[in-house]
């Protein structure tokens, strides 16, 4: 059933209480989702976005309880990623003549995955779309976070649909942000932003600057993941700004792997360096193969610095750090410095091996950091200690 939004706008979208990871296994969505999709009722009738293939039979029965499907002027893909089109396929079984509006991208892309010769209308930034009292104006918005990705304003109703932007992986019946925890909102809208979006902050930065230039009156930004910002819209926007613009809070974050728990006491033993020379600087462990990978990502991006350990195992480092290691390299963190420490054996190469990958991923490695050979008695944990109280001088 849908959702009323405004006199003209309805929700008609899927809540997925049970999704627990997006894009294969690279995202955790520990709150689940929601895949929103519009339907705007004007003297002209038209839908905004779809949902992901599992729910296409049962999105197409819930649109239809809401609308005689051949009242539907206009479908308009904003983003082509199954997410959002997977319900295509069901839908135009039903209105194969309905014309789809999509970037030339967004065509492609449709193409690409159903292989369907729909009848596509490709738009550029500034065409507009008129549905009798309200006007919908199209704004590309390439690689925020795909090529074809674009955002719809609808004048008249003072929204902005902004499909994956300002969007969060959060289950809620409720569906605005006035209505719900805003804590766990904005927690699940930063990881969104740090796992999806961070690499393409430039774009995201030149973008937003670009729609705020253009003065809109702005009622409501209606993603769609998540709920929808009606109290204060612009409140999330102030924040990817901040996000997208080398973010950083005052917080070193330790992550580590550890074999018989020696490079776990030296995370320890730093940590509480770290503490010592600045008392007032917010650190954080983590496990990195007992924490979530994307919560770690999330913990490091709103860092000002972080340490990375990993005992040698192999002549190299763990699994889970290489894991880290990688997505760290292709999220692109600007502004972030970082050491790296941990125990060993024989060969010791984990130190010198993590601190490589860290630099090649654009990280200011402050300097060759710390390792200890076998179990850390006091005095090595008392080196650990200082080492932590050095780190801090170091990135001052
Ligand atoms: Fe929500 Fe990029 O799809």
């Amino acid at each position: 059933m849908g959702k009323q939004i405004t006199p003209k706008v309805t929700w008609v979208g899927k809540i997925d209480w049970e999704l627990k990871t997006f894009h294969g296994d690279e995202l955790s969505t520990h709150r689940g989702s929601s895949y929103n999709s519009y339907l705007i009722r004007d003297k002209k009738t038209a839908l905004i976005d779809t949902a992901w293939i599992p729910y296409d039979k049962e999105f197409v029965a819930g649109l239809k309880q809401e609308v005689d499907l051949k009242q539907i002027d206009y479908v308009i893909m904003q983003h082509n990623e199954c997410d959002h089109s997977g319900a295509l396929v069901e839908l135009m079984r039903e209105i194969p003549d309905v014309p789809i509006y999509c970037t030339a991208k967004g065509e492609a892309i449709i193409r690409g995955h159903y292989h369907k010769d729909w009848n596509f209308v490709n738009v550029k930034t500034g065409d507009t779309l008129d549905l009798g009292d309200t006007t919908l104006t199209f704004v590309e918005a390439p690689m925020l976070h795909w090529p074809d990705t674009m955002f719809t304003y609808m004048s008249g109703e003072n929204i902005l649909f902004s499909n994956d932007g300002f969007g969060q992986h959060y289950a809620s019946e409720s569906l605005f942000n006035d209505m719900v925890d805003i804590d766990e909102v904005y927690y699940e809208a930063e990881k969104y932003y740090c796992n999806i979006l961070n690499l393409y902050s430039p774009m995201a930065l030149k973008k937003i600057k670009e729609i705020l230039a253009m003065n809109l009156p702005l009622d409501m930004i209606c993603p769609s993941h998540g709920i929808i910002w009606k109290n204060n819209p612009t409140q999330i926007v102030e924040k990817y700004l901040q996000w997208a613009d080398a973010y950083q809070e005052n917080q070193i974050t330790l992550v580590y792997d550890t074999m018989w728990q020696s490079t776990r006491l030296m995370a320890q033993a730093i940590a509480k360096g770290i503490q010592k020379q600045d008392p007032q600087v917010r650190v954080k462990i983590l496990n990195a193969a007992k924490d979530d990978k994307n919560d770690i990502l999330t913990e490091i991006f709103r860092s000002k610095a972080f340490l990375m350990g990993s005992p040698t195992i192999n002549n190299g480092y763990s699994y889970a750090v290489a894991g880290l290691l990688e997505m760290i390299k292709g999220l692109k963190f600007k502004n972030k410095k970082a050491s790296a420490f941990g125990s060993y054996g024989w060969s010791g190469d984990a130190v010198k091996q993590i601190s490589e990958k860290l630099q090649q991923a654009g990280i200011t490695v402050v300097d060759g950091g710390i390792r200890e050979l076998w179990v850390p008695d006091q005095e090595m944990l008392d080196k650990c200690v200082q080492y932590g109280q050095d780190f801090v001088k170091a990135i001052e």
